[in-house]
């Protein structure tokens, strides 16, 4: 902790000075996710509590959806993003004109669209979810079929629970699509004691395989109800990192996979944006209100 120590203490004194938060989502690194943030959680989590924060700035520890997220929920207040390659090849699947052509093909379908998409694609969309709440999202639609993009596994996943029908994307987590059944299998061997949790950006046959399915909040829920001394997190490295920091007493099983999006956010980076006031994230005016309503039908649902 030595190492960071520097960085920490400038990070603090410019927030204040700033009147700057810092919201982090739970694939942070543990300096950033439990020294300097202020806000901690899932996507879900972040959009909620990104409405109507008393500061100036809001920093995003997180990627670029997230940034955009919150600055359409405080579009008065300067939203920076530490790096701009902080992307997300689920948001970088699809765009706006794809989504205008599913509805031509589906007429009268509602779009649902997972938050890791673009504001440009949010405008064309009826409603947003979260891998916490999309089940909820779809059925309070109460219709036989919606368009859910761009996570096709996600999709996959919510039709197998609700049955109700999916016209997928093609988009895939990089993170989440790597982890294989067989994989999962042999960890279980090995560890015969230990609960499967796996997000459900995972594909439904890794999902099969799990004890649990849910968001990365859902996921620190179950390990903090402490029923299970070993855990295997589905997921990205950094979520066992910080678990295993507030729960000594678990035994976290480690095959993970790294974000590369989530790890160009570092202390330096946060430190630099603060510094710089860069960079700011702007939604374009024409999908401003298009965007922000997808996402406050999703709170309001
Ligand atoms: P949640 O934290 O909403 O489960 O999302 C996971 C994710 O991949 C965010 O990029
Ligand atoms: Fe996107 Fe997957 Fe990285 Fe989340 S973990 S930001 S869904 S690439």
């Amino acid at each position: 902790w030595a190492l960071f120590a520097d960085d920490i203490a400038a990070i603090l004194e410019l927030k204040r000075r700033r009147r700057a938060v810092i919201l982090a989502h739970n694939y942070q690194t543990p300096e950033i996710f439990h020294c300097i943030a202020d806000i901690r959680g899932d996507s879900l989590a972040l959009a909620r509590e990104a409405q109507g924060l008393d500061a100036e700035v809001i920093v995003m520890a997180g990627v670029h959806f997230m940034a955009e997220t919150a600055k359409l929920l405080n579009p008065e207040k300067t939203v920076l993003i530490p790096s701009l390659q902080a992307g997300c090849s689920l948001a970088d699947s699809i765009t706006a004109e794809n989504v205008r052509a599913l509805r031509r093909a589906h007429p009268g379908v509602p779009v649902v669209t997972y938050v890791n998409s673009s504001a440009e694609v949010k405008a064309e969309s009826d409603i947003c979810c979260t891998s916490a709440n999309a089940r909820r999202i779809v059925e309070s639609l109460g219709v036989e079929r919606v368009i859910m993009i761009p996570d096709e596994f996600l999709a996959r996943n919510v039709q197998k629970e609700t049955g109700i029908e999916m016209i997928t994307w093609a988009g895939h987590c990089e993170v989440h699509e790597r982890f294989t059944p067989g994989e999962i299998r042999a960890w279980r061997e090995e560890n015969p004691d230990v609960a499967v949790l796996a997000h459900p950006e995972c594909p439904p046959e890794v999902v099969a395989e799990a004890d649990f399915s849910g968001s990365t909040a859902a996921m620190s829920d179950f390990v903090a109800r402490g029923t299970h001394r070993k855990v295997l997190l589905v997921t990205e490295c950094s979520m066992s990192d910080n678990l295993a920091a507030s729960h000594p007493a678990v035994d976290f099983v480690r095959p993970c996979n790294l974000c590369p999006h989530m790890k160009r956010i570092t202390l330096p980076a946060i430190r630099r944006a603060l510094e710089t006031m860069g960079h700011e994230v702007t939604i374009p005016p024409h999908l401003v209100a298009g965007g922000r309503r997808a996402v406050e039908r999703m709170l309001a649902a």
